[in-house]
């Protein structure tokens, strides 16, 4: 496939936050964008603004969770935009609370959204990077992933995302596919507002702390996450496969 043809990306969660950087970021790197979210009106203000900045995208609404809505945001693409080689796993949702607290249905959304989201995005877009000869799949994973107190079942989540995309790069490297993993630190985004919220601290505060604890002094904004994945879904990074990068400022183990 030479350089000049445009790839099509379905970017999960891209409504809002890190989710429509990523979006914004890859459509002005050139390639055309599927905006999936719970509904199709939410992604609405990521495909304007691709749009007036020059850009290809649309709007799809589905639940990651659910199959016949994957597979139908999936052939939607296909239909509207073109076979996708790039995916990002980023929809996320946050049921936090410490384990004794923490209910069934928490444990079940929190592994539904990030889990089984990603597992149903990328068996359906596999076949598209296969026939391509050319794939990447991006998922967000967190620092989360090493242990956060009051996170049990996004910590698992997230570290589960790892061994997934570990695999993924294994199984699929042999037909032109990498899979590669992100994990980002403290990002000011609706998620982290929300965090402060549930805690009882005003975000300034809650920010504050964050940053004292990062070396590099300043929290994560959407758009370092966004250059990061737009690294690693080009075509320069073919050799980087089943790798975790942490987004946090500073090392992590
Ligand atoms: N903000 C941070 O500090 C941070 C840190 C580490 C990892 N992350 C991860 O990055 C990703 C994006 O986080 P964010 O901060 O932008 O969150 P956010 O809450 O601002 O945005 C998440 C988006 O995902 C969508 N979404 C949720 N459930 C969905 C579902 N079932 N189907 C389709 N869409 C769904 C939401 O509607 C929303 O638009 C998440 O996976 C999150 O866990 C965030």
């Amino acid at each position: 496939m030479s350089q000049s043809v445009r790839r099509v990306a379905v970017v999960t969660g891209a409504a809002r936050g890190i989710g429509a950087a990523i979006a914004r970021k890859l459509a002005a790197d050139g390639l055309a964008v599927a905006v999936v979210d719970l509904d199709e009106k939410a992604g609405a203000e990521t495909v304007d603004a691709i749009v007036s900045a020059g850009g290809s995208a649309i709007a799809i609404g589905a639940d990651v969770a659910d199959k016949d809505q994957v597979r139908a945001a999936v052939e939607r693409t296909v239909a509207e935009l073109g076979a996708p080689t790039v995916l990002v796993n980023n929809a996320g949702v946050l049921r936090d609370n410490l384990l004794f607290k923490m209910s069934e249905d928490d444990w079940d959304t929190v592994m539904a959204v990030h889990l089984r989201g990603a597992f149903l995005f990328s068996k359906a877009v596999q076949e598209h990077m296969v026939a391509a000869k050319f794939g990447r799949i991006v998922s967000l994973s967190s620092t989360s992933a090493l242990g956060n107190r009051g996170q049990a079942n996004y910590a698992a989540a997230k570290a589960g995302l790892q061994g997934f995309t570990k695999t993924l790069a294994i199984e699929l490297g042999k037909f032109g596919i990498t899979a590669n993993a992100v994990a980002p630190g403290f990002i000011v985004t609706d998620m982290t507002r929300a965090t402060a919220a549930r805690v009882g601290v005003d975000f300034d505060d809650f920010e504050k702390a964050a940053v004292s604890q990062i070396p590099v002094a300043r929290a994560g904004r959407p758009e370092d996450v966004a250059n990061t994945v737009s690294f690693l879904v080009g075509e320069g990074a073919g050799f980087v496969s089943g790798q975790v990068v942490y987004v946090a400022g500073g090392p992590r183990d």
